[in-house]
């Protein structure tokens, strides 16, 4: 007899290699307020593309993240085994918490991120930017014909050291917690793979665990080891929220970035008013948020009760899997007007996406990716004036995921085409 979940198959099903995102997002846009997919693995779910309706979901009391509470697809064993997104609900960390668990976690790292905090991080963000800039003019001048990845050598770079250093890795950590973090999310390792990166995420965790037991310092993985040792949260939730944190600084910023380059570039009268002061690289940064998501959609909330929804009239069944899209959300037409899917820095409601979330579960780390966007942006712009594609826009490749917006690489060339 076939699982509850391949018998309830759903209309539409979603492209695992995440190929067209914002077509995607379009298509589930006309079918209504939410569309009722099929994940990879023949999973069930709801993708949600109106932006009101994502805001009153996310803000509702009776909405949990909790799949080991909430989701009976999980709790009864009918997922397919070795389901690709698995680890997004497993996890045991604020993000997949409900309620007073949620905030438990959440309270252990607020004081890492107060507006205070971030804006002292401000010239070590500068510093760190400069540096990653010097790397990059290097490697052009290394490289055949000057072309260099620019989301490998600076718009992942920046997040990752900044996000590495707020945690506490050593320097000597960094490139391990780095080759194990991009491979934890891949889905098509062979069984030993996975288990040799679960290996060794496990003992270099055990490795920055004892550091910071011995040497506590003013960072995120000290904070949390003690708040484990003072029963705050338990040995799961200290190892996951780790992981977690690094995860979350790190793939999300660099799209913001990459983003915001790609964008950039291939808008020069854009660049033109941002480089010449007319519009505010905050502003870029809001709209490369609203026009590029850079979490497209999120794994996954769940009602803890039938839940309806009166402007909308639709019904979510207790346990029924719900996906924010945030792609879909930034370009709504009712909000955003026709153009929606245009990129212009100059829109007035180019503030109004919902990329950090919204209510309880609001991005900690907003205010710090808007200042590393917001930093980096005008440097880079500022070093090399006459930075180009080095490929038409149409041959950049995008990330083969569901929930990471961004590109796999970005050739660029620093000081133009000699030949153009
Ligand atoms: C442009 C960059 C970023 C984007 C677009 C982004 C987006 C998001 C989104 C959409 C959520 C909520 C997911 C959901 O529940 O649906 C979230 C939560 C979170 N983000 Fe970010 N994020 C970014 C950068 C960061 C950074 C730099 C950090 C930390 C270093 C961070 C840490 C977190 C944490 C801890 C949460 C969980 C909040 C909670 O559940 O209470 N994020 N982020």
């Amino acid at each position: 007899m076939s699982s509850p979940l391949l018998r309830d198959r759903c209309p539409y099903r979603l492209d695992g290699s995440a190929a067209d995102i914002h077509g995607e997002a379009a298509a589930l846009r006309a079918l209504g307020p939410a569309a009722r997919v099929e994940l990879p693995g023949g999973v069930p779910a709801w993708s949600v593309t109106d932006p009101g309706l994502a805001r009153r979901l996310l803000a509702h009391p009776q909405v949990s993240k909790d799949a080991h509470q909430h989701w009976p697809a999980f709790l009864n064993g009918d997922l397919p085994a070795d389901w690709p997104l698995r680890i997004w609900v497993d996890i045991r960390t604020v993000q997949t918490a409900y309620g007073p668990d949620h905030r438990r976690l959440r309270h252990q790292l607020v004081p890492t991120f107060t507006a205070r905090r971030v804006r002292a991080l401000a010239p070590w963000i500068e510093e760190t930017t400069a540096a990653l800039l010097d790397g990059l003019a290097k490697a052009a001048a290394a490289a055949p014909g000057g072309v260099v990845d620019l989301r490998t050598h600076f718009a992942s770079r920046l997040p990752w050291l900044t996000v590495t250093a707020l945690v506490g890795l050593p320097e000597a950590m960094r490139d391990s917690f780095q080759t194990i973090n991009d491979t934890v999310f891949t889905t098509d390792l062979t069984a030993e793979q996975a288990a040799a990166n679960s290996a060794e995420a496990a003992r270099l965790l055990g490795d920055l665990l004892a550091l910071k037991t011995e040497h506590p310092r003013d960072d995120v993985a000290s904070a949390l080891v003690d708040a484990h040792r003072k029963g705050m949260l338990n040995e799961r939730e200290l190892a996951d929220s780790i992981w977690m944190v690094l995860g979350a600084g790190y793939g999300t910023t660099a799209n913001l970035l990459d983003h915001a380059v790609v964008n950039l570039l291939t808008h020069p009268d854009q660049l033109d008013l941002a480089v010449a002061g007319q519009v505010g690289w905050d502003q870029v940064v809001e709209e490369t948020l609203r026009h590029q998501a850079p979490v497209a959609s999120f794994m996954m909330r769940f009602p803890t009760e039938d839940l309806h929804d009166e402007p909308t009239r639709l019904t979510f069944a207790r346990g029924d899997a719900l996906v924010i899209n945030y792609a879909a959300v930034g370009r709504d037409p009712g909000v955003h007007g026709v153009d929606a899917d245009l990129f212009d820095i100059t829109r007035a409601t180019g503030r109004e996406h919902l990329a950090f979330s919204h209510g309880p579960t609001y991005c900690l780390g907003a205010e710090l990716a808007r200042l590393e966007g917001r930093v980096a942006l005008s440097a880079l712009f500022s070093r090399f004036p006459a930075l180009e594609l080095a490929v038409g826009r149409d041959c950049l490749t995008p990330l083969p995921s569901l929930i990471f917006n961004g590109h796999r690489e970005i050739p660029v060339r620093l000081e133009g085409n000699p030949h153009s």
